[in-house]
């Protein structure tokens, strides 16, 4: 039944992008339906089109295969995923946990590269930036400190027919990219209409169309900024009636109020229930940094400016929990909190802005698939934030968010714990709090970007097909696969000399079973850049074949020189 929902909902957005007619215009009961077709959860494009061999609305189907087609992608990545050990619902037996995901064994290694190349990146590769390690368990005053038991709040609406719970200011944005992808849909229409002769900037400054929908998209961002800034709820709640949103199950525009919604989980410590007291899991890793601060001036020998950095696990209780890792309630967050001297925060916001960009540029990800985008509203705690947005299958969205954070936490933790919390500059012969430019990453989202990236379903010369999964090699979960060709004639003893040569540089995996080309493919398909195989000739001159991943290119190299050679293709360095 979901996969029918979904395509009316589709169905529905399309209308609304092409124009062809209003959203409530579309009669439900125009698709007929057999029962066979409503029973499959996984509808085909086959299946979809006999539900609209009946409807009167051809515009409607063609536009809505080009939106099924980029959430088959993302559906076959999803499957991807558990098929092949990287991510698995939390708790599965039991039918598993909303929004919470486990890594299994490639998932695990995958992440613990990116988390170990950030790392490298920023604590071992700068003299200035140090490592720590807080508890997820931290005084309650903190989160006094940090605003965040005030303000940590997500706007919520419920839709009133459906029962189903959004995020108000979510609704907005993406009736927001529609507009947006409207004006841009038009201009690439006109691109492939004059070719050359198009010139992009006059046609965006005159056409009549364009102009229309960017005076709607100016005046809403305009009030939705109003709004946020204002904190006014039942002016965003105005926003959805205006834009005429209607709930993606119900199709209704039935809404309730605007509420605000904490997303700190709470817990109790200790055993008695009268004495307990409220503690939080943290939301963000930054303030485990913020109380550390002094702890590391006195024992790191750092000078201003310098960072401090941290790995690890974050929870929110997300109202809208989707897209897969995207955004889950258990997350992990790579954060670097850079304290500079008052004034020169601006400088620093700008060189990590950049520095931010191109380390996910050293991930493999392309330029065309990032991007910056200025926060309309800032968190309670900036004045200047950007984020560097990647494009999933399921569009643009935030990957990494950039702060500048002022003296804001250092301020409001010096007041609360009555701890001096300053710097003294010996060049300016003064004491002051720092300021702070912050650069957070999730690294659920970063491994979301770069699996999403590298998924390829590709059709070979010899008509067959593979899923290979293209990671930077320095990334991926098993480095070198070790095959000997057949099961006899004494090449898995050689194989098994090899691998144990290679087993204390690498990650790798050793398989008898099956037949070579399976072997292949299995490890495309978790990414794997590099295939050793063991033949009779290997017994004879003392030689392995050398299989690259994305090129599929095949060639033959010394053992003695394996351990050296797959060194050098692995080298986080090389890309550096
Ligand atoms: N300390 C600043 C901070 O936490 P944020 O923009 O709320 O800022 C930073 O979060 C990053 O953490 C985001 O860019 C995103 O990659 C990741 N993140 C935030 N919420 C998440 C969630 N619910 N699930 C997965 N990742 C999340």
């Amino acid at each position: 039944m979901i996969a029918w929902v979904d395509s009316i909902v589709i169905a529905r957005e399309r209308a609304f992008d092409f124009e062809c007619m209003p959203t409530e215009a579309i009669p439900s009961e125009n698709f007929e339906l057999n029962q066979e077709l409503l029973r499959n959860d996984g509808l085909s494009q086959s299946a979809h089109s006999q539900i609209f061999k009946f409807s009167n609305y051809p515009l409607i189907f063609a536009a809505m295969s080009q939106t099924i087609t980029q959430e088959d992608v993302f559906k076959s990545i999803i499957s991807h995923c558990k098929e092949y050990g990287f991510i698995f619902p939390s708790s599965e037996i039991y039918d598993g946990l909303g929004a919470v995901y486990d890594y299994g064994p490639y998932g695990y290694e995958l992440k613990k590269n990116i988390q170990d190349f950030w790392w490298k990146s920023m604590v071992q590769l700068h003299e200035n930036i140090v490592g720590i390690d807080a508890a997820i368990f931290m005084h309650p005053k903190t989160w006094k400190a940090s605003g965040h038991v005030d303000a940590f709040n997500d706007p919520l609406i419920d839709n009133k027919d459906s029962k189903k719970r959004y995020r108000a200011d979510v609704l907005i944005e993406t009736t927001m990219d529609k507009m947006q992808a409207k004006i841009d849909k038009e201009a690439e229409k006109a691109q492939k209409k004059f070719g050359d002769a198009f010139d992009k900037g006059k046609f965006l400054a005159t056409n009549p169309n364009v102009l229309r929908n960017k005076q709607k998209l100016d005046e809403t961002q305009a009030r939705f900024k109003k709004a946020l800034e204002e904190n006014d709820l039942d002016a965003l709640k105005q926003l959805i009636i205006d834009l005429e949103i209607a709930c993606e199950i119900s199709g209704s525009r039935n809404w309730t109020d605007v509420r605000q919604f904490n997303l700190m989980f709470a817990t109790q410590v200790g055993s008695i229930a009268e004495e307990a007291s409220t503690i939080y899991l943290r939301p963000e890793t930054a303030q485990g940094i913020f109380v550390n601060f002094l702890n590391v001036l006195n024992t790191s020998r750092q000078k201003i400016p310098f960072g401090i950095a941290q790995v690890g696990k974050a929870f929110r209780n997300e109202i809208v929990a989707r897209q897969f890792v995207f955004r889950t309630r258990e997350f992990e967050q790579m954060e670097m909190q850079y304290f500079v001297r008052p004034g020169e925060e601006m400088q620093w916001y700008n060189h990590w802005k950049q520095a931010r960009m191109k380390w996910h540029r050293v991930l493999g990800l392309p330029e065309e698939k990032l991007r910056f985008l200025d926060h309309l509203k800032t968190a309670h705690y900036a004045n200047a934030a950007v984020d560097i947005q990647f494009e999933f299958p399921f569009g643009f969205k935030e990957l990494e968010g950039i702060h500048s954070r002022t003296d804001f936490d250092l301020k409001n933790h010096q007041e609360l714990s009555g701890k001096r919390l300053q710097y003294f500059d010996s060049e300016l012969n003064e004491s002051y709090i720092p300021y702070v430019v912050e650069t957070s990453v999730g690294l659920n989202r970063t491994l979301l970007a770069v699996i999403s990236n590298g998924y390829k379903e590709e059709t070979l010369e010899d008509g067959s097909t593979r899923v290979v999964l293209k990671v930077a090699p320095f990334l991926a979960p098993i480095k070198v696969a070790v095959f000997p060709l057949v099961k006899k004639d004494g090449l898995p003893e050689k194989a098994r000399e090899i691998m144990d040569k290679l087993k204390f540089d690498f990650q790798c995996f050793y398989e008898e079973k099956d037949t070579i080309g399976k072997r292949y493919r299995r490890q495309d398909a978790i990414g794997t850049p590099y295939c050793i195989t063991i033949d009779h000739q290997t017994l004879e001159d003392n030689q392995v074949t050398i299989r690259e991943r994305d090129t599929m290119k095949q060639d033959r190299i010394d053992i003695t020189r394996v351990n050296e050679i797959v060194a050098q293709r692995v080298d986080w360095r090389k890309v550096i």
